[in-house]
């Protein structure tokens, strides 16, 4: 097949996004309109106001990805949408707006797992640097703010088939950033923050015990004995733990301060941060930060042994971290398995991801009906 040009729209959460990818292997243009001032207010993501400037952004978002691609609406080749996971009414938006301009110039209408998506952002940009040679199966880490998730993928076709090999039991990782990050005064997104604040504090001031729950898929009570065990993730304890460590230790005065002091500066740098921040809290952030990321990566590379993984892929917003990376990268290397991981303003939500994951659908010509519905709760398989 020639050259084929897609837009990718993504409206899954607080991110409205349009962009425009050759073939699934070329970003001309990856617009990203972020919805974070909105919501910081509020300590997180407000569904009806995200749902409200998605329909506010979309149509500029769009018509920027274009102009940016130095393409039009009638030279791209499929139109490509988010149908879910994420929340009904921002997928709406997204969804809507598609149908509308692929029934108007009578384009296909390709429908995308967000999930698929963030594992699409790192074949993408492997395929960018000229990496065409993905040994499969390939386990992907999917982490973001609202997953915690383990898919085994193989090629079937043009495109992949997933197995879902662990999940989170309550919060997803993200979540768990943002939430600490909360309890400590520190805003929203946490992730971030905690990110560039736990290079200051020392990881081992703190023990934190993450339970683990490894067992057969109790979904299915007929496979046998032999059958894979689920490596399941939990984050819901460390967030509690971190709270009763603040009351323990009579932070929560100074917790107060950092709040107010942190929610009056309109962009908070990362000195900002550190005054607002006493050593002992630094230690906390820290120890948080090497708690979940330990975790994240000996469970996954457990499971990359228990499934004979070939490739590791490690995407979502939680990707961005660089602790993880770091330690990704090193613990995968001992055991000689290739980890790759998107870029920064690629592991968070965007477009291009989704561009990129239709393609295999485009030339399988699998187009979506005119009536598909948003799916919140949208299953990866
Ligand atoms: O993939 P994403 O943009 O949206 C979802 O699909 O959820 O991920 C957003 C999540 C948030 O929880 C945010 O705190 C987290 O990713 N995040 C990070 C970092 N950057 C974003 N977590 C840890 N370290 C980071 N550098
Ligand atoms: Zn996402």
């Amino acid at each position: 097949m020639p050259d084929a040009y897609v837009l990718g729209i993504e409206t899954s959460c607080d991110e409205t996004a349009a962009a425009v990818v050759r073939s699934g292997e070329e970003i001309v243009s990856n617009i990203v309109a972020s919805q974070i001032a909105l919501h910081q207010p509020y300590g997180g993501v407000v569904p009806e106001l995200a749902s409200r400037e998605h329909l506010r952004a979309i149509v500029p978002v769009v018509r920027q990805a274009l102009e940016k691609s130095q393409r039009t609406y009638a030279t791209v080749d499929a139109i490509a949408v988010t149908q879910g996971p994420g929340l009904a009414g921002a997928l709406l938006v997204g969804i809507s707006y598609a149908k509308a301009l692929a029934y108007a110039l009578e384009k296909p209408l390709i429908a995308v797992n967000h999930l698929e998506g963030h594992i699409h952002a790192v074949l993408l940009e492997e395929r960018a640097k000229g990496n065409h040679a993905v040994n499969f199966p390939v386990l992907a880490l999917v982490v973001s703010g609202g997953h915690t998730h383990l898919y085994l993928a193989e090629e079937h076709g043009e495109g992949w088939v997933y197995e879902n090999v662990g999940h989170t039991r309550d919060d997803a990782a993200g979540e768990a950033f943002d939430k600490t990050a909360k309890l400590l005064g520190l805003g929203y997104p946490g992730g971030p923050v905690i990110d560039r604040l736990s290079a200051y504090g020392d990881p081992t001031a703190v023990k934190f015990a993450i339970s683990q729950m490894k067992h057969r898929d109790r979904r299915d009570q007929n496979q046998p004995e032999s059958a894979r065990p689920h490596f399941d993730f939990s984050y819901s304890g460390i967030k509690t733990a971190v709270l009763r460590y603040v009351e323990t230790h009579n932070m929560r005065e100074r917790v107060e301060k950092r709040q107010k002091a942190i929610s009056a500066i309109s962009q908070p740098k990362l000195e900002d941060y550190l005054a607002a921040c006493d050593q002992q809290t630094l230690d906390l952030i820290a120890s948080f930060q090497r708690a979940i990321v330990g975790d994240l990566v000996s469970k996954t590379l457990t499971a990359a042994r228990a499934c004979n993984a070939a490739t590791l892929f490690v995407t979502g917003g939680v990707a961005a971290n660089a602790e993880l990376r770091r330690t990704f990268e090193s613990e995968a290397a001992k055991e000689g398995l290739p980890a790759y991981f998107p870029s920064r303003p690629l592991s968070t939500d965007n477009a291009a991801m989704i561009a990129a994951a239709a393609y295999p659908r485009l030339l399988a010509r699998q187009f979506a009906h005119a009536d598909f519905c948003a799916q919140p709760g949208l299953v990866l398989r």
